[in-house]
Order: structure tokens, then sequence, then C-alpha cells
């Protein structure tokens, strides 16, 4: 059944939680999951425009094949979404691109900390580029975000300027996507299951030259040999689990986004990242200092009072 994309269902229905719980608590797992064989991927083979040319060709893959099988209905479209669509998929691919170059650059953790400013960015565009203003309260809880970032990007032991850019462009870009992708479904029937697959069709497309004139077939070959024979045979599952993971994790979330407001889903996206940063300290075992960790803290706590203040705000 089709349903649209920003229809907020009440949230007091008692099964409409249970399902939103589900639905959360499988878009973190499958989003770990997919950032530890991302970044075991990067290590060994360093080459973060196939990668996330991969991942997203895996997704247009298999819903192409859950289409022609009837396992998922195809959706109705017209030229019309296509074309909305576009600027969706471009802001899509530059920020997925640009969050894999800043992770084959630096921790995971490190990513996530600076992704976890996001909506600092989302106020920042809305109020430079879209004259919109915010009350007093969500100004000031930008200060502990990017206050706490700061923080821990000057104390990150491994700082690298190439990770800290691609995740600051990573976060402005994901920031015009959501804005044109509300946009751009606005009255549009299709689901959100299949809104990330035309999404992911439409990436892979922009984002495949590009990934060929910056690094190339012969580059990935060289690599390709060398990471299979520092990993053996298995590697070619880890490429397939990162890239399977990918398309899940995010077809999870836009199917949540389908059932939840867009601040709502901000939030779980930032608690997502908690689980992320644990998990892959614990994972890689990242050395991490003590006010480094206290910078994360204060950002991802700003996060919060920043949905708070703009909860009541609006
Ligand atoms: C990517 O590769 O696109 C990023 O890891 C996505 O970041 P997200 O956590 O904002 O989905």
């Amino acid at each position: 059944r089709p349903i649209k994309i920003g229809v907020e269902v009440p949230e007091e229905q008692s099964g409409q939680k249970v399902k939103i719980g589900i639905y959360f608590a499988t878009w973190w797992a499958l989003n770990v999951v997919f950032n530890i064989y991302n970044k075991k991927v990067l290590n060994a083979f360093p080459y973060p425009w196939l990668t996330s040319t991969l991942s997203l060709a895996c997704g247009s893959l298999m819903m192409l094949v859950s289409w022609v099988t009837g396992l998922a209905e195809a959706p109705k479209t017209d030229l019309d979404f296509w074309k909305t669509l576009f600027p969706v998929a471009l802001a899509h691919t530059i920020g997925h691109v640009a969050a894999t170059v800043s992770m084959s650059k630096v921790a995971v953790s490190f990513t996530h900390i600076i992704k976890s400013s996001e909506p600092a960015f989302s106020v920042l565009v809305s109020s430079l580029f879209l004259g919109e203003a915010f009350p007093l309260p969500v100004y000031l809880s930008l200060l502990p975000i990017i206050g706490g970032c700061a923080l821990a990007a000057v104390t990150e032991l491994n700082f690298n300027m190439i990770g800290f850019m691609g995740a600051m462009i990573s976060n402005l870009a994901f920031v015009f996507r959501n804005i044109f992708s509300k946009k751009g479904m606005k009255g549009k029937s299709v689901s959100g299951m299949n809104y990330y697959a035309c999404l992911s069709m439409m990436s892979l497309l922009i984002v495949t030259p590009f990934a060929i004139a910056v690094e190339g077939p012969q580059m990935w070959a060289a690599g390709w040999q060398n990471a299979v024979s520092q990993i053996g045979p298995n590697f070619v599952w880890w490429v397939v689990a990162q890239s399977v993971f990918y398309h899940l994790y995010n077809q999870v979330s836009y199917m949540s986004l389908d059932q939840i407001s867009p601040l709502t889903f901000s939030v779980g996206n930032t608690m997502k990242r908690i689980s992320v940063i644990v998990a892959s300290i614990i994972i890689f075992q990242n050395p991490i200092k003590p006010v480094n960790a206290l910078g994360a803290a204060i950002a991802i706590l700003g996060t919060f009072i920043y949905s708070q203040a703009k909860q009541s705000g609006s």
C-alpha cells in the first residue's frame, strides 16, 4: 500500500509505536553492520568512489529484481517524478561519496561525531538560504553542537583535513537532500521503500562517470589484487556485506520516514550515531582521549537540546 512521505501518523497508537520501535532498532543495527564492513573494506581497499558506487549498484539491482519477480510492487512514476528526484539524487550522491571519502581517511567514530552536527547545518541552511527564522533556544542549541564537534575535532588523534571536510560536505549535502526530498514528495504516492529505490538508481547513474574519472578501473584492479592478497578470497564478501547493508539500512530509514515526522527522524538518526560510534571504537580499538569523548558527548547532547527547542518552537 503506497503511503505518502511526510504524513505523520499519530504516535500514541500503540501498535504504531511498536512498529516504529522495530524500524528504529533495525535501522540502527543494519547501520552498525554497514559501518563496520565499510571501514574494513576501506582499510584494505582505499577506493571510496568505487565502494560508494557499488553500494548504490547493489541496492538498485536488489530493487530491480524485487520489482521484476513481484516481491515488491514497482512504483508508478512519470517524468515529473524523475525530474523532481534529480536534485535529491544529486545531493544524496554528494553526501554519500563525501561521507565514504571521509571514512577512508579517519576513524568511523570521528566521521559520525562530525555528522552528528547535521541539525546545525539544517538550521544554518534554512536561515541563510530559505529565510526561515527560528526561536532563540534553537539558535542557542547550536552552540553545544558546534562547540562539541570543534572540541572533538581538535583533540582527535587521527585528525585529517580530507576526513573532516568530507563529513562537513556530507552534512551540507544531506540537509539539501532532505529539503528537496520534502518538496519532491509532496502530494506523490510512492512508498518510502520505492522512493529510496528510485533514488539509488538515479544516484548510481550520476556517480558512475565520476568514479571512473577519479579512480578508474586500473587503480581498482591493482587495489583489488592487493586487498585479496592481504585478506584472502573472503574479501569479496566484505564488499558484498557493505553494499547490501548500505541499501538495507537506508531502505529501512526511508520506510520509517514514511511513518514519522522529519524531526523524530533526525533524533533517531543522532541516536543511531551513538551506537555506531561506540561499536566502531570497540571493534577497531581506536585510541580516544577523555577530552575527545567529552566533545562528542557535548555535541550529541546539543542535538537533543536542539530537537527539544525545535519541537517546542513549532
Ligand atoms: C554514507 O555512506 O552515505 C554515510 O555513511 C551515510 O551517512 P548517514 O549515517 O547519514 O546515513
